[in-house]
């Protein structure tokens, strides 16, 4: 089955595309390599064993749709492609809405024209805000965004939603990420940050391999047992399975309309300083870091809960989180290298 793969070029597209193919499915990447690297496709193609075939476009162009999904044969679109800066969102309103909404309609559109029946769609834990009960269920009520990123993958969902509930022939899982880190083991792919990181992992990354002289941690006066926020923190490969496992999923529902939404996490809550303090431990590396002021917007704690995910997908996270902290370590030095 081949299944387009959109931002496949990106930090989980990559990973995804891998295990699609280990899985028996053939990827095709539309990428147009505005928040990533051409040399994602070489780490590909050195995992692989082949170059996937990759389109240099943008997804916004129903032209570009139907050709690759007419040339391609294509049977399944997994949507990575949005932004994904809650920051810059606040200052690009019209840009994450036009990138992250627009692209989704346009996307829909031409499925439903062209006969694509399935379809996974890339959103977050940050549908949750500040969650009154831990860990969170899919049945957790939807917060009030935080963030114009965070608005766009609640109305992403909606659209979802009403398109499926309007009886239009589509399959579609939504599945909320919690937080990815890591990178493949052999160093081929990971995450590629453009200028300073907004995430933990890659700044605790840097600053160990001395490009930033220090992190911040932001705040530890939360109601959290050592003060710090609490995520939920998946390797990256485990949440590329979970794609898999939901594809599979939907390809085998006997209905021609079908949305639901999963939470893609280990179930696990992992506080800041934990982590800082695996990392020192795995790598042996020790990281110049102080406490700052919080970070606005930052939720206390969110985690997953993981029993629909279980139960519906038979998917759960097998990685911990020691191996993922190696493995974007791994990567760093690597990237550090050339
Ligand atoms: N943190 C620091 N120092 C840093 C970077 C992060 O202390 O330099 C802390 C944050 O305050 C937070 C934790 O590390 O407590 C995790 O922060 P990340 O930025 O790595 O991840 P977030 O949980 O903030 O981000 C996630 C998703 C986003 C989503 C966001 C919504 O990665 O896609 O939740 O809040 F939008």
């Amino acid at each position: 089955m081949n299944v387009l793969v959109t931002g496949g070029a990106g930090f989980i597209g990559s990973h995804t595309v891998v295990a699609l193919a280990e899985a028996g499915f053939t990827p095709i990447i539309l990428d147009d390599f505005s928040n990533s690297e051409a040399g994602v496709i070489d780490g590909l193609e050195q995992i692989l064993g082949y170059r996937p075939t990759t389109y240099t476009e943008n997804c916004h162009n129903p032209e570009t749709l139907r050709r690759i999904f007419r040339d391609e044969n294509i049977q399944g679109v997994i949507h990575f492609a949005a932004f994904k800066a809650v920051g810059e969102s606040m200052q690009k309103p019209l840009e994450y809405y036009d990138n992250n909404v627009g692209a989704l309609i346009v996307l829909l559109k031409t499925m439903q024209e062209c006969h694509i029946p399935n379809l996974i769609f890339s959103s977050s834990c940050t549908v949750y805000g500040e969650p009154d009960a831990l860990p969170v269920t899919e049945q957790t009520p939807v917060k009030p965004a935080f963030s114009v990123y965070g608005n766009t993958k609640q109305i992403g969902e909606e659209i979802l939603h009403d398109t499926v509930s309007a009886g239009i022939p589509l399959k579609i899982t939504a599945l909320r990420y919690f937080n990815p880190i890591g990178a493949h083991p052999s160093a081929a792919i990971g995450e590629l940050p453009r200028g300073v990181p907004n995430n933990l992992v890659p700044f605790i990354t840097q600053t160990a391999a001395g490009l930033r002289s220090s992190l911040t941690v932001f705040g530890d006066d939360y109601p959290t047992p050592d003060g710090t926020c609490i995520r939920d923190y998946i390797h990256v490969l485990d949440l590329a399975e979970a794609h898999v496992a939901a594809l599979r999923h939907l390809v085998q529902l006997n209905t021609s309309s079908f949305y639901d939404i999963f939470n893609i996490g280990t179930g696990q809550g992992v506080s800041v300083m934990e982590l800082i303090n695996s990392f020192e431990r795995v790598t042996g590396v020790s990281l110049n870091y102080s406490i700052g002021p919080r970070r606005s917007g930052d939720v206390t704690a969110v985690y997953a809960g993981v029993e629909k995910s279980e139960q519906m997908l038979g998917w759960k996270a097998t990685r911990s989180m020691d191996q993922a902290l190696e493995d974007a370590w791994r990567w760093q030095v690597r990237v550090d290298k050339g």
